[in-house]
C-alpha cells in the first residue's frame, strides 16, 4: 500500500490472548486507511485463541509459545522479546494479551508498547474494568488507549471515549458499546503513532496530525 511516508513504514505486532476483536478491527481498518505501517506479527500465549485464527485468515504470520507456569516468566518474555526485535518491530499492539509484561521488556520497548483498557483510566483498571464499572453504578465509563509503563494499566493516556450507561442497560449491554467504541478508537491510536504525530510529555500525550 502506498503511503506519503513511504519510507518509514512501522513494522507493528500484536499480541492477544483471546477473541481478537480489536485484532480484526485494526486489519479491517488498515485495508481502508493508510496507517503507514503493517501488521507483520500477531502474538499469542494461548494456543486456542481466536486471535490466532483471525491472524492466519488475514495472512499475518502468528506464533504461539504457550505459558508454562514452570517456566520462569523473565525467560518467557526474553524468548517473546528476541522474536520481535529479530523482526524489527517498531510497535506492539497489546489487544487483549492477558499476561503482564516484565520490566524489562516494556523498558526495550519504552513508549513503543500501547495497550486498550475498556473503562476510562485511571477509574477501574484491572481484567474486569466494564464490569467493576457497571456494578459501581457509574453512569458514564469507556475505553482508554495508553502507553504501557511498568504498572498495570497505567502509562501515559493517547485517546479515551466515553460511553453512556443508560437506565435499563444490562452488563452485556455495557460490554457491546465498550467493545464497539475500541473498535473506533484503536486503529486511529495506531495510525497517529505509525505516522510519528505523538509526543509524550510526562503523563501527557499530545497529538500532532500532519495533513
Ligand atoms: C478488550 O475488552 C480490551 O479492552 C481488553 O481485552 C479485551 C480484548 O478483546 N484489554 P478482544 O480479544 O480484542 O476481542
Amino acid at each position: 500500500m502506498s503511503s506519503i511516508l513511504n519510507n518509514d513504514r512501522k513494522r507493528i505486532a500484536i499480541f492477544a490472548s483471546g477473541n481478537g476483536s480489536n485484532l480484526q478491527a485494526i486489519i479491517d481498518y488498515s485495508k481502508n486507511i493508510d496507517i503507514n505501517g503493517d501488521i507483520v506479527f500477531v502474538f499469542s500465549n494461548n494456543p486456542d485463541a481466536f486471535a490466532l485464527e483471525r491472524a492466519r485468515n488475514a495472512r499475518i504470520n502468528a506464533e504461539c509459545i504457550p505459558f508454562d507456569r514452570n517456566n520462569s516468566r523473565i525467560e518467557f518474555d526474553n524468548k517473546i522479546l528476541q522474536t520481535v526485535k529479530n523482526k524489527k518491530i517498531d510497535l506492539i499492539c497489546l489487544a487483549g494479551y492477558m499476561l503482564l509484561l516484565s520490566s524489562d521488556f516494556i523498558s526495550e520497548y519504552q513508549n513503543k508498547i500501547m495497550n486498550i483498557h475498556p473503562s476510562l483510566l485511571p477509574s477501574f483498571k484491572g481484567v474486569h474494568g466494564i464490569r467493576d464499572a457497571f456494578d459501581y453504578g457509574v453512569k458514564t465509563t469507556g475505553v482508554t488507549v495508553h502507553f504501557v509503563d511498568s504498572e498495570l494499566d497505567n502509562g501515559p493516556i493517547i485517546l479515551q471515549e466515553a460511553v453512556a450507561v443508560n437506565e435499563g442497560e444490562t452488563a452485556l449491554d455495557l460490554e457491546k458499546k465498550i467493545h464497539e467504541a475500541e473498535h473506533r478508537l484503536y486503529p486511529p491510536a495506531l495510525r497517529h503513532f505509525c505516522r510519528d504525530e505523538l509526543r509524550i510529555i510526562g503523563r501527557k500525550v499530545l497529538i500532532m496530525e500532519r495533513n
